[in-house]
Parts: structure tokens; sequence; C-alpha cells
């Protein structure tokens, strides 16, 4: 096979695009406020290779990430692969060698026992670098400016997983770096892990506890007292694994579970409460008043990834899926945790983001991309909406449930925004969404910046990028003085 496979995962806005470029002054419709001064740093999964799997998932491309830095109004690009085990290893080879999404029995003889990692999920600063992060390995190091790989990371040796999650928070408070892993001791392992680095990058916590099967937990929740997983029901089973299927299968009947247990504590007060059957998105925030937790989160009626099927080969169709933000209440105050949802949104919402000095604090603003299916949305020009497809950008007031939106067009769709503040001191919220908009039918995408409270009046500024860029997952603002 010397093509991609004409799959949706592969053509529109998930096209590969497979270029490392370096681009200085964009061009810029509007202005670029003067106080913009860091990196919105992303990563797209983006396959170096025409894969050899041939229903290949768009999760199994190699990490490339691309950092816009803005300085005096103008914005640079710079996107470069992640120079993972996996991707040196190919490109010495000039093709794929690796087989099926975190399934090593499919991997060509040649690199067994190679990193399989493609470091594809997100792209955050710490410690002066930044680290390309997937939850199926350890992290990679990068250089902020040249986006070097400057190799695989396990925190100086501090970290005892053999995985990292790919959705880290800080704590506003303490400036601590809080992360997990989930299948921490290896494929179909129950073993979850919890650490906590100091702002020194020390290793200040590490609680160990089980599942209760082996599960995809892909992001979490951190308020000040306590940490929440969210147990999606993909469940792992390494027979399956050996006959060379997929590494996850939906569970069609299994409570979706949350774990919560203490910060502080060592693990053994770790409850896990059970919700109805369906999906766990990501978390946009949660805090804590000392007896309840309140964790907010898009949560679906059924699967909401296709290419992990059901026992039968089965999945929910995308178009049925309901899938609001949620906001789940866990009540602590009792011997026995209590949970209770209650839907935030009417419409579906995924890629959250907050003012992040509010992390795992009560806080009140929220930015997503939302589905709005009253917009016209042209399929005759774009084809029909892609696995990743949301159409809006949106703040909702979670206090009063308040929204406002902006929409780019019947042919575009938006990847996940990013929040910068305007000041250290300024109040929560006040700042500004930077996100990119894929532009379908231009085969290109724009960069569009808009104010963070007036998100209705649409981009102050749209920058052009002068590739396109492939959908992508996470991102984050680095700024200058970091
Ligand atoms: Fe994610």
């Amino acid at each position: 096979m010397s093509q991609f496979p004409q799959t949706p995962d592969f053509t529109g806005a998930l096209a590969p695009v497979r270029v490392e470029a370096d681009s200085t002054a964009l061009e810029v419709d509007g202005q670029i406020p003067a106080e913009l001064n860091g990196k919105f740093v992303r990563v797209q999964p983006d396959p170096q290779f025409v894969p050899f799997i041939e229903d290949d998932i768009f999760f199994n491309g190699d990490g490339s990430v691309t950092a816009l830095t803005f300085r005096n109004g103008q914005v640079d690009l710079r996107q470069r692969f992640v120079r993972t085990e996996r991707f040196l290893a190919e490109r010495e080879a000039r093709r794929a060698l690796f087989g099926r999404y975190r399934n090593r029995y499919t991997d060509d003889a040649s690199v067994a026992g190679k990193d399989r990692t493609v470091a594809n999920t997100t792209v955050i600063g710490y410690q002066g670098a930044l680290l390309a992060l997937k939850e199926d390995g350890l992290p990679y190091r990068l250089d902020r400016d040249t986006l070097e790989t400057l190799g695989r990371f396990d925190f100086d040796g501090q970290l005892t997983s053999e995985t990292f999650t790919a959705h880290p928070k800080y704590d506003p408070d303490t400036g601590h770096f809080c992360g997990f892993a989930f299948e921490a001791r290896g494929d179909g392992s129950r073993d979850i892990v919890f650490v906590e680095f100091d702002t020194s990058g020390r290793k200040v916590t590490e609680i160990w506890v089980e599942a209760p099967f082996p599960g995809m937990i892909h992001d979490f929740c951190v308020t000040e007292r306590f940490v929440v997983f969210p147990l999606i029901p993909l469940s792992v089973d390494v027979q399956r694994l050996r006959r060379g299927g997929a590494h996850f299968q939906w569970e069609p009947e299994q409570a979706m579970l949350f774990g919560v247990m203490r910060r502080d504590g060592d693990g053994k007060d770790l409850q896990w409460l059970a919700g109805p059957p369906g999906f766990q998105g990501h978390v946009v925030n949660g805090f804590d008043d000392r007896n309840r937790i309140y964790v907010d989160l898009p949560t679906a009626d059924g699967n909401v990834f296709p290419f992990f099927p059901d026992r039968n080969g089965q999945t929910t169709p995308l178009e049925t899926l309901r899938a609001p933000v949620t906001r789940w209440t866990f009540d602590m105050s009792g011997k026995e945790g209590r949970l209770s949802a209650e839907p935030l949104t009417a419409q579906n919402m995924e890629f959250g983001k907050f003012d992040e000095r509010y992390a795992g604090r009560p806080y009140r603003y929220g930015f997503l991309l939302g589905q709005d299916w009253s917009k016209p949305y042209h399929a005759d020009r774009v084809g029909p909406p892609h696995p990743f497809f949301f159409n809006t950008l949106v703040q909702i007031d979670v206090t009063t449930r308040e929204q406002q939106s902006w929409w780019p067009g019947p042919t575009d769709s938006m990847q996940e925004p990013v929040f910068v503040p305007r000041s250290a001191s300024s109040a929560e919220g006040d700042g500004w969404l930077l996100a990119i908009v894929n532009r379908m039918a231009e085969n290109s995408s724009d960069i569009v910046v808009l104010d963070a409270m007036r998100v209705a009046e649409g981009p102050i500024a749209t920058i052009r990028s002068p590739l396109r860029l492939r959908m992508g997952l996470h991102g984050n603002w680095v700024p200058a003085a970091r």
C-alpha cells in the first residue's frame, strides 16, 4: 500500500500533512493584541508513512507539534515531528513498521521491544521545555524554541509507571504538576498511579491504586483535596491484543465509573462510584467544598469512538449521540460516596478549556467547541461531517448556564481553543481565545483570536497559516516569561 486509506480518518480535515515547516510573520487580518507574548503549542497526529494496517485510525499518527509564537503583534510558525524511537526506526526504514493502534503484536519483527508511543495527544510547558504526551508511553521532551526532540522523559528517574497521561494539570496555588497513569504497569494492567511534582520538579506525591477492570482513563480531575478518575467503559484484553485485535472494546452495558480519592491520602480511601452506561469525555474543570466534589465534563449516552466497537462490532451511530456538558456531583460526606448528574448544556460539546488560574477551584467560565446543527452545513461541498466535527466556539458561564458562541461558516470546523489571560492580575476569563479553524472548502487553516468575554463578536484577528494544519488534539499556551 503506498496511499493512505480513503476513509474519514485520512481525508478532508483529517488528510495527513507530513510536512515540517518554518514561516515568519504570518499574514494577519485584524490586529493581534500586543499583550499576546508567548507560544500557542499544539499537536496533530500525522502519520509519517502510509500504514500497512488497512483500517488504521487517526489516533495512531506520529506526533507533529506546531508552535505559533506571538510577539509584538506578529506570529511565527514552526512545525516538527517528535523524534520518538518509533519515528526514527520508521524514518530509517522509509516505511511503517508499527502496526495497529496500541497493539505491539501487529508490529514488524524488526521493532520488537522498541518504544511504540507517538507522543501525539498534547504538548505542554514543563520546567523550561515542552513535553509531548500520549497516554500509552512516557513523555518526550522538546526544546521550547527549536522543537528539537531532547529525548524520552521519566522525570529524571522519578516516574515509576510505564505510561503517563496526556492530561496533566498544574495546581494554581502550589504550582505542582499533577499527573497520573493508567495501564501503568503495561498493557491490560489495572494499575493506576497518581503523582505530583513540585515547582523544582521533585516528586512529592505517589499513590498507587487499582481499577475494577482494565479500561481507558483518558483525563482526570484534581481539586484542592481530591482526585477523580473517570473510567470509560472501553475495556482492554491482552488475549484480544495477541489475536491482533483492537486495544479497546466498547462495553455498552458497563456503568461509567468514577474513582474518587483524597490527594493527601495513601489510596486506601479510593471509592468507585457508578453512573449509568455512557462515555465520559474531557474534563472541563472541577472543584470541591471539602465534602462535595463538582466535576464538569461532556457525558455521552453511547460510544464516542466508533473505531473501538463492541464485541459484536457494533457502535453508536455518531449522529444519534447526545453528549451535553454535565456537572457530576460526588457527595463524600458519608461513609459511602454518592453521585448525581445534571446537564449544563443542551448541545453536544467537547474540547473544553477554562482560565487555568482557577484549575481545581470554583470557576465561572468554560470555553468549548460545540455542535450547532441549527447552523447550515454544506456537505455537498466538503463531504459529511468528519469524526471530530465541531462547528462553533462557545463560552459558557457555568454559574448561570448562559452561553455565547461564534460560528465560522458552513464549510468550516474548529479545533480545541486555548485561553490566555490578559495579565496575571486580570479577572477570571478576561483575555483571549486562540483556536484553529479548518477551512475545509479551501483546504487551508486559519488561527483566530477572540476576546474571551466577547466570543459572539467573532475574531479580532485572523492569522493565515501557510500550510494546512491537520485536525489536531490538544495544546496549551506557554507564556514568554515562563
Ligand atoms: Fe484528550
